[in-house]
C-alpha cells in the first residue's frame, strides 16, 4: 500500500475574478467536506489568492499559486515573490507549466531558479514537465523528460524530504480532450520515479507524488488513478465547475 496521499489539484489558469473564485470555493468546500484520504488543492489567479485563502480557512482544501518569481523582492515590475505567496496563504506553487514555457519564455533554467526560491520559502513546488506531440511522435518522450527533470532540479537538494510534487502533463493532452491513456501515463510516471530514485534515493522517490494532467475529467480519473505510479491529477478545465471538481475528488466512489 502506497504511503502517498493522492492529490487532486485544480489549476484555474486565467479564469475567475476574486468574487467568482470565492463563490466557487464556497460551493466546493461544501461538496468535498467529507472527503478522506485525499488532499485537495486549488490554484486560482494571483488576484484571487488572498480572498480564496481566507475562504478556505478551516477547510480540507489547500491553496496554490500558478507561478512565482525567484527573487525575494526588488524592482521586478509585475512579479510576485515566494514570500508574498506564503503570506497569501499558499502551500503549493505550480512551476514550469507548459503554457508558461510556451507563451512566456520559461526555460529549464528559470524553472530551476523558481523551484529553489519556492523551497527556500517552504512552498511546495508542483513541478510540471511534459513532451510536445511532435516529440512523442519522434520517440523522444523520455529524453525530453529526462532533460526537463535533470535541469529543473539541478543542484536542488531535499534532505530526503519529498517537498515537491511532479506533474506529468503531456502538452498534446492539455485542453484537447485527448487524455493520455493510463498505460502511457504509468509508463512515464514510472520513468520519472526511477530517475528520482537515481538522484535522490529510494525513500525520496517512493514518497514523492507524481500527478497526471491533461484532459482529466470525471469519466477518466478513476482509471488513471488505478495505476500504481499515478498519485493524483492536475486538472484545468474540469476543475472550474465545483460540481465537476467534487466528482474528481470522489473519484473512487
Ligand atoms: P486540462 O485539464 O484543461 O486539459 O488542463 C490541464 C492542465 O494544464 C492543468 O495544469
Amino acid at each position: 500500500m502506497s504511503q502517498r496521499i493522492p492529490l487532486i489539484a485544480g489549476n484555474w489558469k486565467m479564469h475567475k475574478t476574486g468574487t467568482q473564485a470565492v463563490e466557487a470555493v464556497h460551493q466546493l468546500k461544501h461538496l468535498v467536506a467529507s472527503a478522506a484520504n485525499v488532499e485537495i488543492m486549488v490554484a486560482p489567479p494571483f488576484t484571487a489568492l488572498f480572498q480564496v485563502g481566507n475562504a478556505l480557512k478551516n477547510s480540507n482544501i489547500t491553496l496554490g499559486a500558478q507561478n512565482l518569481y525567484w527573487e525575494p523582492q526588488g524592482a521586478f515590475t509585475g512579479e510576485i515573490s515566494a514570500e508574498m505567496l506564503m503570506d497569501a496563504g499558499c502551500r503549493y506553487v505550480i512551476i514550469g507549466h507548459s503554457e508558461r514555457r510556451q507563451y512566456f519564455g520559461e526555460t529549464d533554467e528559470t524553472v530551476n531558479k523558481k523551484i529553489k526560491a519556492a523551497l527556500a520559502a517552504q512552498l511546495i513546488p508542483v513541478f510540471c514537465v511534459g513532451e510536445l506531440e511532435s516529440e512523442r511522435d519522434a520517440e523522444n518522450t523520455f529524453s525530453v523528460l529526462d532533460k526537463q527533470i535533470r535541469d529543473g532540479l539541478n543542484n536542488v537538494g531535499f534532505n530526503g524530504k519529498p517537498h515537491i510534487v511532479i506533474a506529468y502533463e503531456p502538452v498534446w493532452a492539455i485542453g484537447t480532450g485527448k487524455s493520455a491513456t493510463r498505460e502511457q501515463a504509468q509508463e512515464v510516471h514510472l520513468f520519472i520515479r526511477e530517475l528520482l530514485k537515481k538522484q535522490y534515493g529510494h525513500e525520496f522517490s517512493s514518497l514523492v507524488r507524481i500527478l497526471y494532467g491533461g484532459s482529466v475529467n470525471p469519466g477518466n480519473i478513476k482509471s488513471l488513478m488505478e495505476m500504481p505510479d499515478v498519485d493524483g491529477a492536475l486538472v484545468g478545465g474540469a476543475s472550474l465547475v465545483p460540481e465537476t471538481f467534487g466528482k474528481l475528488v470522489f473519484y473512487n466512489d
